[in-house]
């Protein structure tokens, strides 16, 4: 063959082998790949470093995570969160019904001050559900943590050595509701009028209504640590952090998110599907196996979580 068409030829594959490189081989990441940050969490350091613009377009600190009395819920985080279960009351209706609960509870949530180098707490374990905590031996690891947050029945009798001994707070609704010790942290996870209106009265007279699921009339927590999770919290993580996919964010990445917003440290346990992607408990056989994650995104969720941790802004513990 002639020379000049062998070199010509050459030059061809090497732009056809470049071509191919960067179409398939490389797929634009999730995150930049080259994150070296030190990724404090003091006020400048949560916006420093290399992944400024992917985390910090999303954390708004601004953002609260709690309902207090010097707090006014937008209208339009009202009406988005008004549907999440078809309530058909009005705005003022909840602001009635916010006055008699916040006279009933800390009008502010009970939470340390922070410093300007620090934040309410300094480390926190977010203690998802997952069966990956099976056998896993994070119990002293978790009991480490200043804060320990579990979220709706997550059990712990039984199971201390792989999820700790220690609950500082309980996320919770009316239909996953559970007696508490004294000394542990009631958060409301409210998902319409009715479910503000059963805190009140599961914790005084009883409630007496009904639910798509058996709602216990009256528990046990103490009434100075209760806290109402902020619906525009919800709306914020809904669409600034999940794109606004699935129809809410689960009640662990809600907990996560409200972790990343109040510690320094976040450890996270006990979050990701199984094999099939169902979300199954570390305590119990699945039976429903088509539970898949709900009405929630939990692919999302989980590509979040890998995100963070990869990012240094959370420690991730994958379970076994
Ligand atoms: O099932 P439950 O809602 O009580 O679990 C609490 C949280 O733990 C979920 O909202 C979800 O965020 C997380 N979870 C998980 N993987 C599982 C089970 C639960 O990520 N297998």
């Amino acid at each position: 063959m002639n020379p000049k068409v062998k070199v010509l030829l050459f030059l061809l594959c090497l732009t056809g082998i470049f071509v191919f490189m960067r179409e398939y081989v490389k797929q634009p990441p999730l995150l930049p790949d080259d994150c070296t940050c030190v990724c404090e969490k003091g006020d400048s350091g949560l916006m420093s470093g290399p992944d400024q613009g992917w985390f910090a377009t999303r954390f708004n600190k601004n953002m609260q995570p709690f309902l207090s009395a010097n707090y006014s819920l937008p209208e339009e985080a009202f009406n988005w969160w008004k549907f999440l279960q078809y309530e058909k009351r009005s705005y003022k209706v909840y602001e009635a019904t916010m006055k008699g609960l916040l006279e009933m509870f800390p009008s502010t949530p009970n939470l340390p001050k922070p410093s300007p180098n620090h934040n309410h707490y300094r480390t926190c374990a977010v203690m998802g559900n997952s069966g990956n905590l099976r056998g896993s031996r994070y119990g002293p690891l978790i009991d480490a943590n200043e804060v320990i947050l579990r979220m709706n029945t997550g059990r712990v009798e039984g199971y201390e050595a792989d999820v700790g001994h220690r609950t500082t707070h309980r996320i919770m609704y009316p239909e996953s509701a559970l007696d508490l010790e004294d000394n542990t942290h009631l958060v409301l996870f409210p998902f319409k009028i009715q479910d503000l209106e059963w805190l009140v009265k599961a914790l005084s007279t009883g409630f007496s209504g009904t639910s798509y699921m058996p709602v216990k009339s009256k528990i046990k927590a103490n009434k100075d640590l209760v806290m109402v999770i902020n619906p525009a919290f919800m709306k914020y993580v809904h669409e600034t952090w999940l794109g606004k996919k699935g129809r809410y964010p689960s009640t662990g990445f809600i907990a996560l998110l409200m972790a990343l917003h109040i510690c320094d440290e976040v450890n996270v346990f006990g979050f990701g599907a199984d094999k099939d992607g169902n979300w199954s408990h570390y305590w119990e056989a699945l039976t429903n196996k088509r539970l898949k994650t709900g009405v929630h995104p939990g692919t999302q969720e989980y590509d979040i979580i890998l995100a963070l941790a990869k990012q240094l802004k959370i420690k991730f513990y994958r379970g076994w």
